[in-house]
């Protein structure tokens, strides 16, 4: 059994399987994409509700030090780019991370990855479609159009509202509690808006690749102007004194907006989804993986630099409209409604590229059998994956209408860090690559045999005191204070075999990088990842591994 579960299959056998497909005639994906529209792409990705909302509370844990904290998440996924550009030039087919992982790791990793996947792609999709409802709700009251409250939050929200309000003394500020009908004894609170967009954004997506790419390139150019204009002109109103101090709450306090800043950067890796729909994906998969990352960080350290310094980090709680909120602070609303155009524009994109992404990895698993075939079934009119389409369209539509933000948030960004993690990992284990004549990408080698032991000795010496704090009250101690002791026990065991082995120290990097981004996510959001994970095995073994092609060739 224990071999079983790690069968594997082979880069040779996925390529021939690739070109079996073409030659039978079969729908196909049209091969459409080059290197300016997977870079959009990206763009159109990553740049959405994570800078236009998450980004508030970050800025105000951190202060306008935050942007420290987007320099390594920009450099933890510039890692992981690098690893995942390996990948795809190597395995040129759909599926990303769990195609990856299935030829390196094995399958059950590859099922468990496939699993963690949907958590980027269809839970990162619920907070982007409840981060777009909030924007448009603002847009249609700038038009003078009002929307009842119960019908554009979730109930859960809408209670801590309720709860805030009373405290506070105003418990008729909470509108969307205190106005929702009763339904059976129950308020009746639901996000409209959200379930609406998803539906939308489904049959765009159902329709076809080409109407998905001139949609997305669009929104990617309208949202970047915005992004160059709210720069433009914040740089004028700058006081220089709200940079000072620039970490009022020390490094924890920029620490504790990781979820969100990773957040922010997620998508770049989706574009690995659509290998099978580009010209060229060896060569274009890792530029547009790479370009679109290097843009976005600027976009995000310009604009918080712009921000913070516009107004105090310390008027940013629980602000959700955090770039709207500093135009409004110095006057000038009007520009706040453009922003909520574009906030709504760049949600938008994401939910786009993000209902394609999943319904194609989906379709990489059934493939390989993991999941029943008519995942795997591509439209004949449309190309596109239309089974798998609709399904995504339903598992994000159904939680948008009902489920809270926040630690949907913190879900998606540990379920995409470990993803991360494993493609980090895998390219370690890729057996060697032969030479050959083409043009790819080849991830630069570089001896991680002292530079490994060195830093992780600057490591262990710039957290010496956490260290030795968690040591000493070891019994004591937090959840997270134990997840951090775990990763000084992981870090040590990849340092040895970095010192013995001269593994690559790209990849090494990407990892532990990944594994240290995960452990300052909030425990009770581990919980509920390890409750996902299980429940994923338990379908594995209940289907995936009876039906498995490579259980059926042996
Ligand atoms: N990075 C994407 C966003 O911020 C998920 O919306």
């Amino acid at each position: 059994m224990s071999n079983s579960l790690f069968r594997k299959k082979s880069l040779s056998s996925i390529l021939s399987d690739a070109s079996e497909r073409d030659s039978h005639g079969s729908p196909e994906l049209r091969k459409i994409l080059g290197v300016k529209d997977l870079t959009a792409m990206g763009i159109a990705a990553v740049i959405g509700a994570g800078i236009f909302s998450t980004i508030g509370q970050a800025a105000y844990d951190g202060g306008p030090g935050v942007i420290f904290l987007f320099i390594i998440t920009a450099v933890t996924c510039g890692f992981t780019a690098l690893c995942y550009a390996e990948f795809a030039s190597r395995v040129p087919v759909a599926g990303s991370a769990y195609t990856y992982s299935y030829v390196t790791f094995g399958e059950i990793t590859a099922w468990v990855i496939g699993w963690a996947l949907i958590l980027e792609y269809g839970i990162g999709n619920v907070v982007v479609s409840i981060s777009w409802s909030s924007y448009f709700v603002n847009l249609l009251e700038g038009v003078g159009m009002h929307l009842p409250a119960w019908l554009a939050t979730d109930p859960s929200t809408a209670r801590s509202a309720y709860e805030s309000a009373v405290q506070a003394g105003t418990p008729t500020d909470a509108l969307a509690w205190t106005t929702a009908p009763l339904v059976a004894g129950y308020k009746f609170i639901c996000n409209v808006p959200a379930f609406v967009i998803i539906i939308l954004i489904t049959i765009l997506a159902y329709i076809g690749i080409r109407e998905s790419r001139s949609s997305a390139n669009f929104m990617v150019g309208l949202k970047l102007v915005v992004l160059v204009f709210i720069v433009g002109i914040g740089v004028f109103y700058i006081d220089t004194n709200n940079w000072t101090p620039f970490m009022p709450n020390g490094f924890s306090g920029v620490l504790k907006g990781v979820s969100a800043v990773f957040f922010a950067y997620i998508g770049f890796d989706a574009i690995s989804t659509t290998a099978e729909e580009c010209a060229n994906p060896q060569r274009d998969l890792p530029r547009g993986m790479i370009y679109s990352l290097i843009i976005c960080t600027i976009i995000y350290v310009v604009v918080t630099l712009v921000i913070t310094g516009m107004v105090n980090y310390s008027e940013f709680d629980s602000v959700a409209d955090p770039l709207a909120y500093v135009f409004e602070k110095i006057n000038q609303g009007k520009i706040g409604f453009f922003i909520s155009v574009s906030a709504v524009v760049a949600a938008t994109s994401v939910l786009l590229v993000f209902q394609i992404g999943q319904p194609r990895i989906w379709m990489s698993m059934s493939r390989d059998g993991l999941m029943p075939r008519r995942f795997g079934k591509i439209h004949p009119k449309y190309q596109t994956p239309g089974f798998s389409t609709v399904m995504t369209g339903i598992i994000v539509a159904i939680p948008s209408l009902f489920v809270e933000s926040a630690l949907m948030t913190d879900l998606t960004s540990i379920g995409t860090l470990f993803a991360f993690a494993i493609v980090c990992g895998g390219v370690l284990v890729l057996p060697k690559r032969e030479k050959t004549a083409e043009k790819r990408f080849n991830l630069p080698y570089i001896n991680g045999q002292w530079i490994v032991p060195v830093l992780f000795i600057v490591f262990l010496y710039g957290f010496r005191e956490r260290f030795m704090d968690s040591l000493t009250n070891l019994s004591h101690e937090s959840h997270q204070e134990i997840l951090f002791l775990v990763f000084i026990l992981v870090t040590l065991v990849v340092t040895v075999f970095s010192f013995l082995k001269k593994l690559s120290l790209i990849p090494i990097l990407g990892l532990l990088c990944c594994c240290y981004l995960m452990i300052e996510i909030p425990t009770r959001s581990w919980a509920v990842f390890f409750g996902w994970m299980a429940f994923g095995l338990v379908i594995y073994f209940s289907y995936g591994y009876w039906k498995s092609k490579l259980a059926t060739k042996s």
